[in-house]
């Protein structure tokens, strides 16, 4: 069976890993109308502060359609709740743990203190008190450095720009099954400086987060176990590679159709999959149809006309599409070049209506300081390689918790060359954003990162300020079987 064509394992390729065939039937493709996440409320609010809560839990959603998968969700939804918040404006997101296992949440991109940032082993317990041993990961015990039982709250002092974020599970060893069970969620930070901007807005801005997933025939996600080695029975060794599944959802539902005005729409693009990388194109209309406004890090200094949109694991793109080129009746499909077969597609778009449009892009759009590699006050290595059977490291090593491999000042600038073997590897950044220098073989990159889509045998180096918080923060691959597998190393930010 499978979605697959005729019983062959597609799309893999020894760079990117292993596909799994699905079980279940294929859904149809564009007949799903496109889920856009709920907006979060908060529960109260004081004079400084917004309180939000969300509670991690098993349910059943409905994502073939006919067939119930199990998931772990943020408020038992794939993807979770969209928390919408100001800059500047200080939350508090309280998490509460009613899975089996237990977890650490992780605000992807945010500047956040370090007891609040999804330490691999900052965990919350189920609130239950059932729990599970969560056993052995391939490299070593696991040992909590802090314990908090059945909830927790995360301070997000969100003292940065307006940027499209995201929360994930970020548990030591397990942060690919945690996340591919689908705890992801959006959190979008808008200021007052972007909404002065006549981008458009309301309906016609929206989120997008794409994974790839593989069902079991009763509607399950399939992910390989792993046994306590690393190793995954029964599933060929480039599961090493990363996960990859055969069916393409966008905010949760598989290959979906978006009814849309003939207009621009701000669309902010999140690779939410484990290991997939993507690269978007339209199927017909004009050739370079994306214009780029923004990145992991918000706005950029001007606007970037592009034909594709390549995404590796974790990076975000912010984009406007004008529809109103287009008569009603025409369909457009976002392609995935980097994908064949089922994985070729990713959703459809429907003109429906003619409308006004208010909306328009400006050649300025925001600013913000390019840092001056003559600033750097030092320069760092860092070289992220396949280890012995089933690991992965940098600069040799497994991720070892507590073993810090570098200790930047609040206030300094510096230099991290980054260096890639024969695999991909979504480099990622806890804390501050950077800017991913350019030199012979790759362009400098307009926007603010926090995560660098570095492929097979590329070097590149990024520069960045530490500006603060004090304390523990990570640098790591974003393939998510590879930071289990030990692609990982802590740094120390101090005074
Ligand atoms: Cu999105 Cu440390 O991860
Ligand atoms: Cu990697």
């Amino acid at each position: 069976g499978g979605l697959g064509t005729a019983g062959c394992r597609q799309g893999a390729s020894p760079e990117t890993g292993a596909d799994l065939s699905s079980d279940a039937k294929a859904p149809g493709q564009f007949e799903v109308p496109l889920p856009i996440p709920p907006v979060l409320k908060p529960t109260r609010s004081d004079g400084g502060t917004d309180y939000y809560e969300i509670t991690q839990k098993i349910a059943k959603v409905e994502i073939i359609p006919g067939l119930a998968t199990t998931v772990w969700g943020y408020n038992g939804i794939f993807p979770g709740p969209t928390i919408d918040s100001r800059s500047g404006r200080r939350i508090v997101v309280r998490h509460r743990n009613e899975l089996p296992v237990p977890t650490s949440t992780h605000l992807h991109g945010g500047h956040t203190p370090s007891d609040s940032d999804g330490y691999p082993l900052d965990l919350v317990m189920p609130v239950a008190g059932a729990v599970h041993q969560s056993g052995h990961g391939s490299h070593g015990t696991m040992k909590p450095t802090k314990v908090s039982d059945g909830a927790k709250d995360y301070v997000y002092p969100q003292d940065q720009r307006a940027a499209t974020l995201w929360y994930h599970d970020h548990r030591m060893d397990f942060t690919g099954p945690a996340v591919y069970r689908g705890l992801a969620g959006f959190h979008i930070l808008r200021d007052d400086a972007e909404d002065a901007l006549p981008l458009p807005r309301g309906e016609h801005e929206i989120p997008l987060m794409i994974t790839d997933r593989s069902f079991a025939d009763n509607g399950d996600f399939l992910y390989p176990a792993r046994d306590n080695t690393g190793r995954s029975p029964g599933v060929k060794d480039d599961f090493d590679l990363g996960v990859l599944g055969d069916v393409i959802l966008v905010n949760g539902a598989p290959w979906p159709v978006l009814e849309v005005d003939a207009v621009r729409y701000r669309f902010r693009l999140l690779n939410g999959s484990n290991a997939r990388r993507y690269r978007l194109r339209l199927d017909k209309g004009e050739t370079s149809p994306f214009v780029q406004i923004g990145s992991d890090g918000g706005l950029l200094e001007r606007p970037v006309r592009r034909k594709a949109i390549t995404m590796a694991p974790a990076e975000r793109y912010d984009v406007v599409i004008d529809f109103g080129r287009y008569k009603p009746g025409t369909e457009l499909t976002l392609l995935n070049e980097l994908g064949d077969g089922s994985t070729g597609k990713v959703m459809k778009f429907r003109v429906a209506r003619t409308a006004r449009d208010e909306s328009s892009v400006p050649g300025r759009l925001s600013q913000f300081e390019k840092l001056d590699p003559a600033k750097a006050v030092r320069t760092r290595d860092f070289s992220f390689e396949r280890g012995d059977e089933h690991t992965w490291t940098i600069n040799g090593r497994t991720y070892a918790p507590g073993k810090i491999f570098a200790r930047p000042r609040i206030g300094e600038v510096e230099i991290w060359n980054l260096d890639i073997d024969g695999a991909d590897h979504p480099v990622h950044l806890h804390l501050d954003q950077f800017q991913v220098l350019g030199d012979d073989e790759r362009a400098a990159d307009p926007g603010l990162k926090d995560t660098v889509g570095l492929t097979a045998g590329q070097k590149t180096r990024i520069i960045v300020r530490f500006t603060g918080y004090e304390g523990r923060y990570m640098l790591h691959c974003h393939n998510l079987e590879h930071e289990d597998m030990g692609m990982m190393a802590d740094y120390e930010v101090s005074s």
